[in-house]
């Protein structure tokens, strides 16, 4: 590949694509980081997939599974946020980080009744919650 091309291509992805996570953390690693933007990374790479979806009316079975993974992971990340930072962040901050855990417990509960308008909604509920944040804080 001439070189030019790989300058493009990271310069296309890098600036389209959130970072990753460091790793692929377990829940348990999930409720250990400390850093905040670790944390978010790990938030928007379980979440911005299953937001692309939150229009849709149904959702297959290989979909509902993959929003109970994802709604854990972002759950683990949001109850971390709000225990590290809820309290030396002043509010609305750990009300939002609490509101995001909700949302995704709730999620989480949808997506194992297999409701889908259920899921779509705690989805956009989710997506609010971490736009509300990012309006006030970030
Ligand atoms: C409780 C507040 C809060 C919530 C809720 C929240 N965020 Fe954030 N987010 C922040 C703050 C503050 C920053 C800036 C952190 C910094 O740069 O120090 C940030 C930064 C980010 C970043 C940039 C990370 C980087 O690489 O610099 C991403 C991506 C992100 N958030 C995704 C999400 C997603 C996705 C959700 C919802 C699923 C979410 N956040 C919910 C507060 C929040």
């Amino acid at each position: 590949m001439p070189r030019y091309t790989i300058v493009l291509a990271l310069i296309v992805f890098g600036v389209a694509c959130v970072p990753s996570p460091k790793q692929d953390y377990t829940l348990e690693q999930i409720g250990k980081l400390e850093s905040l933007v670790e944390l978010m990374r790990v938030k928007a790479q379980a979440a911005d997939p299953l937001f692309k979806q939150r229009k849709q009316a149904s959702f297959s079975e290989g979909e509902l599974q993959a929003m109970m993974q994802g709604a854990a992971r972002v759950q683990a990340s949001a109850t971390t946020v709000a225990r590290r930072f809820g309290k030396s962040r002043k509010q609305p901050f750990g009300e939002l980080a609490m509101k995001l855990g909700n949302s995704s417990t709730e999620l989480l509960a949808a997506a194992q009744a297999r409701q889908s308008a259920r899921v779509a909604a705690a989805l956009e509920a989710m997506r609010g919650a971490c736009a509300a944040c990012h309006r006030a804080f970030k």
